[in-house]
């Protein structure tokens, strides 16, 4: 378990300050030399009234009111003494043992016992302190067991996807070159109909070839091609869409940027992200040709992108199942891909310490200018990421 640093406890303000052994002092005080006050003038008045030869019945009357009043000092004197006491013992001393244990606790030390034993308030006050610890204690490591199991299997499945699609391969590519092989050397022996079903195989082997390349590159983030340097996010953007250009250019799309900041992130990871959300931009789109607007803007020590686009949008019921992994919107034939682009893109996001989601607001000006005439007011997919800013200031 990590332990934080004990913060400095938060200062009464006004008489709130001064210690509470210190308010008995000062009355003690006070209540003391009253006392001895009390006791002078007594004597002094009772010595000039001696002084005064009063007759004997009222002498003797004196003599007893001494002795009445002596009495009632050493009372008064007992009583004093034994508050002291029991202030000291049973209420300053309990208290400033509870107060050294609960410091230790909270000073990371979570295994210490807090307990006192008198008085009565206080040892029920720190049973039920201890008994509150004592749960959070196990409830934190619980937690921390359960983290750790979690992040265990959770790695293990990411071996497990990587080492099952990698070892897949090869007998995959095994399949279909043979039934290409097939086709090529017996196909003119063969009918109509076997003809179609070597051409189902290839196309399920292919497709699970794509399949698996996805997955491989899926299990892969954060585990190979993992480092983070400082890195020019537009220098991403400019591979992105380079690798995408066939497709822009086919799709007559455009595709306009703001200015692009450094961040602290993988070069490869980031062109992968941008390439999957313009993929998407491009694919999924509406009647009009593809207008896409990658922009940024400061977060605090975060730049917040986006990716908006023109095109058919994603209905807002469906803003968290798109980023689960293989799950599409739209069939095979009417929009061709697999479903992992944009799991592999939260991934990405959430290996450089961001998250990426949907924007729920559609009215997004593609056209960048925030003038609000954009051809895709009110359709389209905006969807935007955080990442951690870079050391320096754009
Ligand atoms: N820009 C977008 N506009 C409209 N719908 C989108 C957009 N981006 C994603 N979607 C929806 O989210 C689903 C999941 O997207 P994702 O990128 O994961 O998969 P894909 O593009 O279908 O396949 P792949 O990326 O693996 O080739 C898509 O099938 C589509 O229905
Ligand atoms: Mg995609």
């Amino acid at each position: 378990m990590t332990i934080h640093p004990l913060p400095p406890p938060k200062q009464p303000i006004g008489l709130g300050r001064v210690p509470v052994a210190h308010w008995f002092l000062a009355t003690a005080t006070v209540a003391g030399l009253t006392f001895v006050a009390g006791v002078v003038i007594v004597m002094t008045m009772t010595a000039r009234t001696a002084e005064l030869n009063p007759r004997p019945e009222v002498a003797a009357q004196i003599e007893r009111l001494t002795v009445a009043l002596i009495v009632v000092f050493a009372l008064l004197l007992a009583c004093g003494v034994g508050l002291a006491v029991i202030v000291r013992y049973a209420v300053l001393k309990p208290i400033g043992q509870l107060t050294e244990q609960v410091r230790t606790v909270a000073g990371g030390d979570f295994d210490r016992d807090l307990h006192v034993d008198r008085p009565l308030e206080l040892a029920e006050l720190s049973s039920h302190i201890d008994s509150m610890r004592a749960r959070i204690v196990s409830a934190w490591r619980t937690a921390a067991d359960q983290t750790e199991e979690l992040s265990r299997s959770n790695s293990e499945l990411e071996q497990f996807a990587y080492v099952a699609s990698h070892d897949l391969q090869e007998p995959l590519r095994k399949v279909a070159s043979f039934t290409q092989m097939l086709e090529q050397r017996y196909g003119d022996q063969l009918d109509e109909r076997a003809r179609q079903y070597i051409n189902y195989a290839v196309d399920g082997a292919k497709r699970m070839q794509l399949l698996i390349n996805d997955l491989l590159d899926f299990s892969r983030v954060g585990r190979v091609t993992g480092e983070k340097a400082e890195t020019e996010s537009g220098t991403a953007l400019d591979r992105a869409l380079e690798n995408l250009s066939a497709t822009i250019e086919d799709t007559g799309a455009t595709v306009t940027r703001d200015e692009l900041p450094r961040v602290v992130g993988n070069q490869v990871q980031l062109t992968q992200l941008f390439q999957n959300l313009i993929e998407n931009a491009v694919k999924f789109r509406a009647e009009d040709p593809p207008r896409v607007h990658i922009g940024v803007r400061r977060d605090g020590d975060r730049w917040e992108f986006s990716c908006s686009d023109n095109g058919i949008g994603v209905e807002p019921k469906y803003a968290d199942r798109i980023f689960l992994i293989f799950q599409r919107l739209h069939p095979r034939d009417v929009y061709p891909g697999t479903g992992i682009g944009l799991a592999l893109c939260r991934k990405i996001v959430e290996y450089h310490g961001g998250t990426l989601w949907l924007d729920g607001d559609r009215d997004v000006d593609v056209d960048g200018d925030a003038d609000g005439d954009g051809a895709g007011d009110g359709h389209g997919a905006t969807f935007r990421w955080t990442l951690p800013a870079a050391g320096d200031e754009r």
